[in-house]
């Protein structure tokens, strides 16, 4: 029997374990196309039009939540955005009632971040929109996973042959946990260096090589991946100053020649230069991290065009 085509319509998007090989490759196909919408002179096509789509952002964001704004805009969505902060969150409604609330204003899709783990699939089960989630807590950032897959597919890199690193504050980064589950799930090397406080116990179950030394890890890498430390996250003091997180476990040039000449280096944002990230390795010609933003926004719009219209108009997008 002919395997049926890959497709994301309808569905909501919570993770990137739970999509397949097929569906990371039609997701990565579409962006291509996408990303040439957003060279135009006129970056605006009508595949969304009389689409709806809320932002509802119970957490702090600059480039997911503009990107997901601009990529619905892009497509002729209709795009609203809701912060925790300015809404009726702050007078105590629950997440049950905000999320039907939303719903019955007839909205295509909802874009969730949220603190506590397991948000978006709470709201997935309780809301009929396609629900896409924006972050929730550790767990999850799909689409921070799928724009940093593009980022080193367009490179032309070939996961298969790749050893990835990545760096520091593992336990609480939900940006880490997604790329480890696709990047091994591609047939990556995969490799985890940062504090033995900031690394999950169980880390070595998800098929990762850890090391204590981020030298070690570095050593001949395609790939670096540099994680933010959860400053919010973590208040249990699980490094003992910052000084010393720097000096032994922010990536500077030093650090990084012991990588291939041609490393990708990674950072989902925001960084926290002179911590995790020197400036110079911020800003060096191997910092994909200007690139990752970009990208951000030529997912994004790829996955509101899929789940919401199941691809068919992709000609009318060309
Ligand atoms: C990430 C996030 O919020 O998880 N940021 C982002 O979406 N670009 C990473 C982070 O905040 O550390």
């Amino acid at each position: 029997m002919a395997k049926a085509a890959a497709s994301l319509s309808g569905r909501d998007i919570l993770d990137l374990d739970s999509m397949t090989l097929d569906e990371y490759e039609l997701v990565m196909r579409t962006a291509t196309e996408m990303k040439k919408i957003m060279g135009r002179d006129i970056k605006k096509v009508p595949s969304l039009r009389g689409k709806s789509i809320i932002n509802l952002f119970y957490e702090n964001s600059t480039r997911t939540r503009t990107s997901f704004e601009l990529a619905g805009k892009y497509l002729g969505a209709d795009v609203v955005n809701i912060t925790a902060a300015s809404s009726s969150v702050a007078k105590g409604e629950c997440l049950r009632d905000t999320i039907l609330t939303v719903q019955s204003m007839a909205c295509d899709a909802i874009v969730m971040r949220h603190p506590i783990e397991g948000a978006a699939a709470y709201a997935a089960k309780v809301a009929a929109p396609v629900i896409i989630n924006a972050g929730d807590g550790a767990h999850a950032h799909p689409t921070q996973g799928l724009l940093d897959m593009f980022t080193i597919r367009e490179q032309g890199k070939n996961f298969k042959d790749l050893k990835m690193v990545i760096i520091g504050d593992v336990l609480y980064s939900r940006v880490a946990r997604t790329n480890i589950a696709a990047w091994t799930k591609l047939g990556a090397d995969v490799h985890v260096a940062g504090p033995m406080t900031l690394l999950p116990h169980d880390i070595e179950a998800l098929g990762v090589t850890v090391h204590k030394r981020v030298e070690e890890a570095l050593e001949g890498a395609d790939v670096v991946d540099i994680l933010r430390i959860q400053l919010e996250r973590q208040q249990k003091g699980l490094f003992p100053t910052t000084r010393e997180y720097a000096r032994i476990f922010g990536v500077n040039e030093e650090k990084l020649k012991l990588a291939k000449p041609d490393v990708t280096v990674l950072h989902p944002g925001p960084m926290n230069r002179g911590l995790e990230i020197s400036w110079e390795v911020g800003y060096c010609d191997n910092a994909a991290i200007r690139t990752e933003v970009q990208n951000g926004v030529a997912v994004r719009m790829a996955l509101l065009f899929l789940t919401l219209t199941g691809g068919k108009q992709i000609e009318n997008a060309n």
